[in-house]
């Protein structure tokens, strides 16, 4: 695995799940297998849980962590080739990514979508400048189109979670005030179709996601249809990609609540948070006994820290 940016990345799913299992155990037990070794995060938008788990992953491992957030602390990028630079951004980040690989050994990126233009998000023009200049391993700590460490995360947390070989798992839209990236639902779909597990993916008419990411699923436009006998339910809301980047609907008939919990096979609940409470999902369900959002961002922890291993084993 040279790089990390989608779940395609990963030589075998199952290898990689048993070792972030593994990790989970005993954190410490490759401590010196990132002596010397610098791990740098690029930071061009917010983060709690992504910043913490994986600087804390790197350290389990015993590397050097710097945190670069690079729109407060560095120079304003253009990221676009051929342009004139005359305007407010002085450094191309075609410079700027070969310098960042100069001082580390493994890159993490975070940058979403931006929302201005879909073939540019879809193209993932961002990471992809990393991964085509940094001169090393690059990992997406949420690139515009895919959340692939949090995908890995949902998957060891149903693995852990599951009554049944194969539970059946609910991707469910839920509204929100502002328009939000589709990458973590594309990346959880794409990722759950690596597994045997019974997929479902529901939200209203109009927010199909990417065909790339669908395949041959077909959505549920009926909530209540969707979560009969579900045994995860995972709430998430995003933007509409057919009207690319548009709040279509703030419908809080879709609010996941005790309602549809109630058809359910006493379905655990899954978020990568933030979530926004009564809007997602009702205080009564993510305060409720079937709650797993904390143990799912635990974690989060644990499958940076299986990437990150994976590549330094590479280095040896
Ligand atoms: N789930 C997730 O990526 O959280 P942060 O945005 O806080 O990193």
């Amino acid at each position: 695995m040279k790089h990390f940016t989608s779940v395609h990345d990963l030589d075998n799913l199952d290898e990689a799940l048993k070792l972030a299992l593994q990790l989970k155990k005993d954190p410490y037990q490759f401590q010196s297998l990132g002596k010397n070794k610098t791990l740098l995060l690029v930071f061009f938008n917010s983060s709690l849980r992504t910043r913490l788990s994986t600087q804390k992953a790197g350290i389990n491992l015993g590397m050097n962590v710097i945190v670069f957030d690079i729109n407060e602390g560095g120079w304003k990028l253009e990221t676009e080739l051929g342009v004139i630079m005359d305007g407010d951004k002085p450094e191309h980040i075609r410079e700027a990514v070969p310098v960042i690989g100069k001082y580390c050994d493994i890159i993490g990126v975070r940058s979403f979508a931006k929302f201005e233009n879909r073939e540019d998000d879809y193209q993932e023009k961002i990471i992809q400048q990393f991964v085509d200049y940094a001169g090393v391993p690059v990992v997406s700590m949420e690139a515009a189109t895919r959340h692939p460490l949090q995908s890995f995360a949902d998957h060891l947390t149903i693995e852990e979670h599951k009554t049944k070989a194969r539970p059946k798992v609910v991707m469910t839209w839920a509204p929100h005030p502002r328009a939000l990236p589709q990458a973590v639902p594309n990346s959880f779909v794409e990722w759950m179709r690596q597994t045997d597990y019974e997929l479902v993916v529901t939200h209203p008419e109009g927010y199909e996601l990417a065909p790339e990411f669908m395949g041959d699923l077909k959505p549920e436009y009926d909530q209540m249809k969707a979560f009969e006998g579900a045994d995860f339910i995972y709430a998430k809301s995003w933007a509409s990609y057919s009207d690319y980047g548009q709040v279509l609907s703030k419908d809080r008939s879709w609010t996941v609540s005790d309602r549809q919990m109630a058809v359910t096979n006493n379905a655990k609940f899954m978020h990568c948070l933030p979530v926004r409470r009564n809007m997602i999902v009702s205080d009564s369900v993510i305060d409720g006994p079937n709650s797993i959002v904390v143990p799912e961002a635990e974690n989060r922890l644990f499958s940076a820290q299986a990437v990150l291993k994976m590549m330094l084993d590479q280095m040896k």
